[in-house]
């Protein structure tokens, strides 16, 4: 397999499209706003860009249910627009990964609507059908009363999402087909279509939604791993350069299956909630790192301490990261999150602590993620500048507080947390050590203390890193000598007797 050097060196920066920024003032963003955005994104230190679905959908799921995989969703632009955003994101060293949903369709899809006719067609095995209209599939809901055929169709996530046919691990109804019958497989060749008709349009690769899921009754993902497998020969085959990202959680199971990456989730057992989204998180200054360092750890062998785990600040999916950690602790977070191995991903607004917007209806199947959702805010003009269209028209409401930040206010504060950013992406890209793929060793991490400390390594080089978030003045048994720091939040670190002591809320990364 194919590295992908840039992945090495990548801080990512999710892009939402619909609330990044609009540029023709019809309430929803845009690529050309995304366009006229770039600049910041790489003056933040961001070399990569993860963007949302932009696909024609019918937007009852965000644009996770897709209509048309080959069509960039008219309200973003055209296709043309969408490889002039390829274009604009490569002129400054950068790449783009577009988000790939293998899983499942919106109900709307020609394949869909083929799918439910009675005469059999090129579509009838395209997704997963019972062949009882009564029977939904187990451990699934299923729509039902929806098609000329008889059957229930099996859904992943909501009810208008049908699922796709990838096969079952091991089939045990006649209407369960195996993974190598041609159905299943005729699903994974058109998947492998879209792939090739947007790699070919110049994107770089793919984050994966929900890529775990795509066997059925694979309770040790067998299948599924080797489905990826099938793709990533295909990728080496003909795109080796292309990245693979996996919304999966278990990267043990996800590299196997041939991704570069797999994110950290705010489901499942990593305990990266602990850090930044609990009653208590470790970040707030009055919680516990230890159970997430084990699951960490652990992940990391069985992964062959290849470690490449992407830790993301927020997404579109969780409570904004600005309702649980507040002031300076943000920026510790930030230096946990920008010296961690693997890929940090930096959500959009959340380097400006965007707050979670309370108390919205849903938009498009956004229920209790809408308010992570909101409107980025750029500066101090209507919409605080995220376009021009009358407030009404606004696709989510913005953020109404008279105090809500913006980029503008936080460039001009020397202070702010989109400043503290910048220096640690700098930081970050000069030392290779605190990228991707440096080693990294826990050296304090005790249940329920302070700080939280670990060793990143690469080549010749060591770096030690020290947060603490809490209100006490901590100290931790370290007997090497800490060398030259190369960032610093707050008082620096002192040594003395074997141990080191640090000041409440401060955070540093020290040669050793
Ligand atoms: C995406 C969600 C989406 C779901 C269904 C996820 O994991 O991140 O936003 O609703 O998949 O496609």
């Amino acid at each position: 397999m194919n590295e992908v050097k840039w992945l090495d060196s990548a801080v990512f920066y999710e892009i939402y499209p619909q609330s990044f920024k609009d540029s023709n003032g019809d309430g929803i963003g845009d690529f050309n706003g995304i366009i006229e955005k770039l600049d910041y994104i790489k003056d933040l230190g961001c070399t990569a860009i993860w963007m949302n679905p932009c696909f024609d959908s019918p937007f009852l799921d965000a644009g996770y249910d897709v209509r048309d995989y080959y069509k960039a969703a008219p309200r973003y632009g055209t296709n043309d627009d969408l490889k002039h955003l390829f274009g604009e994101v490569h002129k400054r060293g950068m790449h783009i990964l577009l988000d790939l949903v293998p899983g499942h369709t919106s109900w709307e899809h020609e394949w869909f609507r083929q799918s439910c006719k009675a005469a059999p067609n090129p579509y009838t095995d395209r997704y997963i059908w019972t062949d009882n209209t009564w029977e939904a599939p187990e451990g699934m809901n299923a729509l039902i009363g929806i098609s000329e055929r008889v059957g229930a169709c099996g859904v992943n996530f909501f009810s208008h999402q049908p699922a796709l046919n990838y096969g079952y691990y091991r089939p045990d109804k006649p209407w369960q087909q195996s993974m190598d019958s041609p159905g299943a497989k005729a699903t994974l060749e058109a998947m492998k279509d879209v792939m090739r008709f947007w790699l070919n349009a110049g994107c770089d690769g793919f984050r994966v939604d929900m890529a775990h899921s795509l066997v059925k009754h694979d309770e040790d993902s067998k299948g599924t791993i080797a489905l990826w497998q099938d793709v990533r020969a295909f990728l080496d085959r003909e795109f080796p350069d292309a990245a693979m990202v996996s919304e999966w959680g278990e990267p043990d199971r996800s590299l196997q299956g041939g991704f570069h990456m797999d994110f950290l989730l705010h489901f499942g057992p990593s305990h990266y909630n602990d850090l930044f989204r609990c009653e208590h998180p470790f970040f707030g200054g009055g919680g516990d790192a230890s159970e997430f360092v084990k699951a960490y750890t652990a992940n990391r062998e069985k992964s062959g301490g290849k470690g490449l785990m992407c830790i993301p600040s927020g997404n579109h999916d969780m409570t904004r990261l600005a309702k649980y950690i507040h002031g300076g602790r943000r920026k510790i977070a930030f230096a946990f999150l920008l010296s961690m191995p693997g890929a940090p991903f930096i959500y959009y607004g959340d380097e400006i602590g965007m707050r979670y917007v309370e108390g919205l209806y849903s938009v498009e199947g956004g229920y209790e993620r809408t308010g992570s959702r909101s409107p980025m805010q750029w500066d101090d003009t209507p919409n605080a500048g995220f376009g021009t269209s009358p407030a009404d028209k606004l696709y989510i409401p913005l953020d109404q507080s008279p105090d809500r930040p913006t980029v503008r206010s936080a460039q001009a504060d020397p202070d702010s947390l989109l400043n503290e950013i910048k220096k640690l992406t700098a930081v970050r890209a000069a030392h290779p050590a605190l990228q991707s793929r440096g080693d990294i060793e826990f050296v304090y991490c005790v249940k329920n203390e302070y700080p939280l400390a670990y060793v990143r390594k690469d080549g010749g080089e060591a770096i030690l890193v020290i947060l603490n978030p809490s209100d006490r003045e901590v100290s931790f048994p370290f007997t090497e000598a800490l060398g030259k720091s190369i960032y610093t939040y707050g008082a620096p670190a002192a040594q003395a007797n074997g141990s080191v002591t640090v000041k409440p809320q401060t955070a540093g990364w020290y040669l050793i």
